[in-house]
């Protein structure tokens, strides 16, 4: 029964909802990556950087969501288009600094109340749940500012917590601009906070640039409200690690194991087995149903589903590729195919694009397919190329057939009927068709449609030129068992004349014999 919503709940429901805006700070380079790449698009378990703090934000259904970018703002633009389509890039042209990026940012949105939340863009393990746990610290207390702050065993290179002997934050001060006594503190500045619209726009007005790197820094900001007795507050992460930023290919390679571990614990816990946690790389983005067994030295990347029960590894990629419910796929490479239940996959195939396999199918040993449905129990056991095809249910396609679907200029297609029979070594000279329940002959070169239940072959007829071996290759190692052989048979032929020759000497003596002889109650003599 649906319960009725208590007055105060109701009040609740209907209260006016913060208005919110995020920033997120992308502009910077990110110079100790020495990369092409703008730092916040290097990619990470299925989303880039920047990826991930958006998806950190989302849950605060802000009401606008603006990005500054800087540093390669055209790739970063390209990318907020695909996976942020609403969210604003405001670009910030020259880097002075963060208080100077989320000034660019706010001046770019209209004047507004409400929670200002500010993340820099490189803290991918940021959880969603902290983001909101901050905001709501933040709304809840009514302060000015709050800041994210944790408990780290090395501080370098961060900024510094300060508080005062009650334990109020004081200021938020750098590295490089601190003393030593403020070094010597564990508590950093997460560069993530919250604050209220009005009183930050306020202090961005008078940040100075008065600092070791000559730039306008957000952080700043808090001392400026604290001097001017505003509320602040410092909210401390129950985890360190979701505030670990990214400067360098080293910071970047922990963040993964990190997400990596973080991703499998949860798929284990929602009932996945996974062997070996250590070599098994999960997107972020990717699903996998109860009781699947994720086998060691397997990567399940980008939209990739994995059903029910299935078995996927050892050495396994799959990209975009959907796995049906008690499949199996073994050392095997796929990108954007469908397998279908129970479907068998490997080991050693390459699924390319548009494979489809539909249930209890088999693709083998060395056998790559694109572009092509393989019918339900349809089998592909080795070493194929199966191209553009589209091959009905229970059909066999014997070792080493190619699918000829190219011919230099246009591609074309091949159908094969149901329970059709393809003998080893064939080509299907694309476009095709062997009808359902035909039989093609091994080592053919089919051209022609092969009508249902006919036999199609193309097989010139064999011929053996003997001695060629003693005339063309004398010398050769083949030439002497070849040599061999011959004799070895002329030999057998000799014994088995003279054998012939004792035999039906014996058979006339034994005849003579019969002849003396009573003849045997009904027992056959012939073959004593
Ligand atoms: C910043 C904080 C520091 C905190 C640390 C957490 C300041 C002054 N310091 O230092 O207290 O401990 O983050 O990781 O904020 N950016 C711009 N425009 C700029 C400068 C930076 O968009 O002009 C962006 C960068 O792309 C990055 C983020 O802001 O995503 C932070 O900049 P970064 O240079 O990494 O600051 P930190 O020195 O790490
Ligand atoms: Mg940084």
């Amino acid at each position: 029964m649906a319960a009725r919503l208590s007055p105060s709940r109701r009040e609740h429901v209907v209260s006016q909802p913060h208005l919110r805006t995020v920033v997120v700070l992308a502009a910077g380079e990110g110079k100790r990556m020495k990369s092409a790449l703008p730092k916040v698009l290097h990619p990470l378990l299925g989303r880039t950087l920047l990826g991930h703090v958006l998806t950190a934000a989302t849950p605060l259904d802000a009401d606008r969501t603006v990005v500054v970018v800087g540093h390669g703002a055209e790739q970063v633009r390209t990318h907020l288009a695909e996976v942020a389509p609403t969210a604003n890039p405001v670009l910030q042209a020259e880097q002075l600094g963060t208080g100077h990026a989320v000034r660019i940012a706010l001046d770019a949105v209209p004047d507004g109340a409400g929670t200002v939340v500010v993340i820099n863009g490189d803290v991918p393990l940021l959880r969603a749940e902290t983001v909101a746990a901050l905001v709501d610290a933040h709304e809840g207390a009514g302060a000015a500012a709050t800041v994210l702050a944790a408990e780290v065993p090395d501080p370098t290179g961060l900024g510094r917590i300060v508080r005062d002997a009650a334990g109020r934050l004081e200021q938020i001060v750098e590295e490089r601009d601190a003393t030593p006594a403020q070094r010597a503190l564990r508590e950093i500045n997460a560069g993530i906070y919250a604050f209220d619209a009005a009183r930050l726009r306020a202090s961005l007005g008078k940040l100075s640039a008065d600092n070791d790197q000559g730039e306008e820094y957000l952080t700043d900001v808090f001392g400026l409200l604290v001097s001017a007795g505003e509320p602040v507050a410092v909210h401390v992460a129950a985890d360190h690690a979701e505030t670990l930023g990214c400067n360098d290919r080293v910071e970047l390679a922990t963040l993964r194991r990190l997400l990596r571990d973080r991703v499998n614990e949860r798929w284990m816990r929602t009932g996945v087995s996974i062997l070996d946690p250590a070599t098994t790389w999960i997107d972020v983005t990717v699903a996998v149903d109860r009781d699947a067994v994720i086998d060691q030295n397997t990567q399940l990347r980008g939209g990739t589903v994995v059903g029910a029960a299935a078995v996927v590894g050892p050495d396994v990629t799959l990209i975009d590729t959907v796995v049906g419910p008690g499949a199996t796929v073994l050392r095997s490479h796929a990108i954007e195919a469908e397998i279908g239940p129970g479907a068998s996959v490997g080991p050693y195939a390459y699924l390319r694009p548009a494979a489809k396999l539909a249930e209890k199918a088999k693709v083998g040993t060395f056998v790559e397919v694109k572009n092509s449905e393989i019918g339900a129990g349809a089998k592909v056991p080795h070493l194929s190329y199966v191209g553009d095809a589209t091959i009905g249910a229970k059909a066999n396609i014997g070792a080493a057939t190619i699918f000829v679907n190219y011919d230099g200029v246009n591609k074309h297609r091949t159908t094969i009927g149901e329970a059709a029979f393809i003998g080893c070594d064939t080509n299907l000279i694309a476009p095709v068709e062997v009808g359902p329940g035909a039989y093609v002959a091994a080592g053919s070169a089919i051209t022609q449609d092969v009508p249902p239940g006919a036999l199609g072959v193309t097989r010139a007829p064999q011929r053996s030129i003997e001695g060629w071996v003693a005339r063309r290759r004398a010398g050769t190692a083949s030439a002497a068992a070849a040599e061999r052989a011959v004799r070895a048979a002329a030999e057998a032929a000799e014994d088995a004349s003279d054998n012939r020759r004792a035999a039906s000497e014996g058979e006339a003596i034994h005849r003579g014999a019969e002849a003396v002889r009573p003849p045997a109650g009904g027992g056959d003599t012939a073959t004593e």
